[in-house]
Parts: structure tokens; sequence; C-alpha cells
């Protein structure tokens, strides 16, 4: 493991590193004063459970209407890192956003949240709704008319897009989502077939949020939904944690200074991985263990923490942004992430390409489980850090399912390829 300096000077070549966050205070003193609260996180919770039967009603897959992944153990995955990558791995589990259902990754929750309390505040304050109600009445025209009147936009390297546009384009908002040039062709596809207008920039993610953010606020009745600022998205993926709370009861799996627990999240602007983390330090305080992972060449984050400071870009350092990790292909990191969590998350990691075509590859062998290069990321700290005594790891899987087979299948081959040349 890096101390800061070398860490540093690793980043800025493109190296992987595993940088301890030699911030971090204890959490019960980091949470304190933060710009989300856990208040927040249970309204959150709450309106993800008042819109239940809509959801339930406008997209059956989900059954009872609440949009959750599975979790569950990967022992022949433990076994195969162990024994390719020569590291002891713990008890592994897998933490399925890749399955998640209807927008396929932990972009779900934050980014369907945000739209549905869009849609909330709008529908009461216009006297058509009240929060006491069934909820499965927006689902009438008259509601899609009334959403009609308003539009949504949003900047994403893509599963933002498609959790937001999903959502959005189904309650009858005129919805746009500004796309980065790393963006995949399938996901543009995917939105356009759902009604929603994709506009796409010649520019990184960061740049394509900027111009999206621009083009809104000039438009009448135009709502952005900002992936580097925004509370309602934070809240959101939080939320995540509160139910991750209940699946490790039922698994009878506790969490406790004798039973720590790491979690390893892929990171792109930060929100989605921060507010997850950010969840489970107040369920767990300092038994959880939460690390960022990004690839080597999109290590935004890393730098805002390793240089301690958030206004940082990865071209300010000649790193040019360019990795197969679509969903973390982020210039910049969110100044309001950062802020949040940087005394608070235990570490960060980056990776190779080639590494993340591997762990795909061996997730698919081994587990039978189909996830995209970007949630591979969460199996490399694995790979990279000792496991500490009574440890049980969380590799979050962050996306994947919605990925076509064709594509799928080129990446195995490809990953299949590297895994038996190296060994
Ligand atoms: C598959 C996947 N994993 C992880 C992330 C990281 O989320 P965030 O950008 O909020 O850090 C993203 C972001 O789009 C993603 O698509």
């Amino acid at each position: 493991m890096e101390n800061r300096e070398r860490a540093l000077e690793r980043i800025k070549k493109c190296e992987p590193i595993a940088w301890a966050n030699e911030d971090k205070i204890p959490s019960s003193l980091a949470l304190r004063g933060t710009a989300v609260s856990i208040s927040d996180v249970l309204d959150a919770q709450a309106r993800l459970d008042r819109f239940a039967p809509y959801i339930a009603l406008r997209f059956p897959e989900t059954g009872d209407g609440i949009i959750e992944s599975p979790i569950s153990e990967a022992p022949e995955l433990a076994s195969a890192i162990s024994e390719g990558y020569g590291v002891e791995v713990p008890r592994l589990l897998l933490k399925r956003d890749s399955d998640l259902p209807v927008a396929g990754s932990i972009k779900a929750r934050g980014g369907i949240h945000e739209i549905l309390a869009l849609a909330e505040g709008l529908a009461v304050k216009e006297g058509l709704l009240r929060i006491e109600q069934d909820y499965s009445i927006l689902a009438r025209r008259e509601f899609r008319d009334f959403f009609s009147k308003y539009s949504v936009a949003v900047g994403s390297t893509g599963n933002l897009g498609i959790s937001v546009g999903i959502m959005s384009a189904e309650l009858g908002f005129d919805t746009t989502v500004h796309m980065s040039q790393d963006a995949k062709e399938w996901k543009k596809s995917l939105l356009r077939s759902k009604g929603v207008t994709v506009i796409e920039h010649e520019s990184d993610y960061s740049e394509a949020v900027h111009q999206g953010r621009d083009m809104c606020e000039s438009r009448e009745n135009c709502y952005f939904v900002d992936d580097e600022r925004s509370s309602l998205l934070f809240s959101g993926y939080a939320v995540a944690a509160l139910r991750l709370r209940d699946q490790l009861k039922s698994l009878s799996l506790e969490v406790d200074s004798d039973h720590p627990l790491r979690v390893y999240l892929p990171c792109g602007v930060g929100g989605a991985p921060g507010g997850i983390a950010f969840g489970l330090k107040q369920i767990y305080g300092d038994s959880v263990h939460c690390w960022f992972v990004e690839p080597t060449h999109a290590p935004c984050m890393s730098l805002a923490m390793v240089l301690g400071r958030p206004d940082v870009s990865v071209s300010q350092f000649g790193i040019d942004g360019v990795t197969e990790a679509d969903g973390l292909a982020v210039g910049a990191p969110s100044d309001m992430v950062w802020s949040m969590c940087h005394r608070l998350i235990d570490g960060i990691i980056t990776v190779e390409d080639d590494s993340l075509y591997e762990l795909q590859y061996l997730m698919d062998r081994d587990q039978g489980v189909k996830a995209e290069p970007s949630a591979a990321a969460a199996l490399c700290g694995l790979t990279t850090l000792e496991p500490l005594p009574g440890e049980a790891a969380i590799a979050w899987l962050t996306g994947g399912s919605f990925l076509p087979e064709d594509t799928y299948k080129s990446m195995l081959k490809h990953g299949g390829d590297l895994w038996r040349g190296k060994r």
C-alpha cells in the first residue's frame, strides 16, 4: 500500500494504487454536519415506499414495486481469484445491482428517487395528489398529461441516463439525456426506444453535464438532474444501505469490530458509492470499511482524495480519461460527494482495464453472474488488499444485465484470452 506521495506519483502515471485514506477520522465525527443527513435518507426510503404501488403497476418485474437487487455468496469466484492471483480471499458476497430491475445499475435508486421526488412535488402542489393516497393513481392519463408540460434533463455516461430516462418518460415528462462521447451506442438506442431524446456531446462526461445544465436553464419548466450536486440523488443511493442491513440480517452476517465488513464500490463522479458508504457508516460505524475503486485512466476521486481537494480533473495531469469501464469514465469528481466522504471512507484503489475484463470473465465462468466492466472493478480490491481478521467482503456489482449479448460475448472472449495468456 502506497503513502500519499507515492500514490500521487503512480496515479499520474496511470499505474494502479491502493491508498488507505490518511485523512480518515472516526465515522461518528466525519458524519457530523454533513450536507445530507440520515433523515434525508429515511425520507428517500419513505418516498420510494410510497411509490411502490405505482412502480408495481408500471414495472411488474419488480414484484412489490421496490426496486432492489439480490445479494449472494460467491465461494467459487472467491477460490478462482485466490488461486489465480495467489491471494487470500475472505468470505465473499456479491451485491448484484447488475440485476436491479427497471434500470440494471446502481444509479437506479438515486436517479429514480429524484424523478419520483419531482413528480410528487409537482402533483402535490397542483392538488392532484396527497401523500397518504395510493400512488397507483399516478398511472392515470391525467397525471401523464400534467407531467408532459414539464421537461427533465440529465447528463450521463449512460446508466444514470437510463435510470432517469426510463422513469421520467414513463411518468410522462419530456425527457432529454445528454451523453458524453464515452457513452455506449446500445445505451443511447435503449433510451431512444423509450421515447427519450438523446443529445450526444463530442466532449467528456463533465462537459456533457455542464452543457446539459446550461441548455436546461435556458428553457422554461425544465428540471435538471445534477449528478455532481444533487442531494436527492445521494439520499436515494444511500437507501441501498438500509436495505442491505436487512439482507445481511437474513444471512445472519454480523458486522462489528470482531467481524469487519469490507465493501468495494466502483466510483465515477462519486455519488452512488458515496451515498452507499454514507448509509453504511451510519449503520455500522467504523466496523464497515468502504473502499472506492476507479480505473487507472479515470482516477478523478483518487486524485481528489490524495491531494485533499475536490477541484481537480484528470486532464490537469495529462490523464486521458479513456476506459472501457464507461460508467466510471469521469474526469472530475463531485465536489459535494468529496466533502462528505474524504474523511469518511477507508481508501481508494485504481485498476487497469485488462484486470476488469479478466474479473468479468471469472464472474461469468465461476459464478454465472453477468456484469459490465465498471462493475468488475468491485472485485479488484480482493486482488489487492489482505483480508482483515474475521472479515467478510462485499463486491458491489454496479451494472450489467442490460448489456447486449453480442457485446457481452466479445468482452468475455477478450477477458478469457487475457486470463489464459497470463497463466
Ligand atoms: C455501472 C456503474 N458503476 C458505477 C458507477 C459510479 O457511480 P458514480 O458516478 O455515482 O460514482 C456508475 C455511474 O454511472 C455506473 O454506471
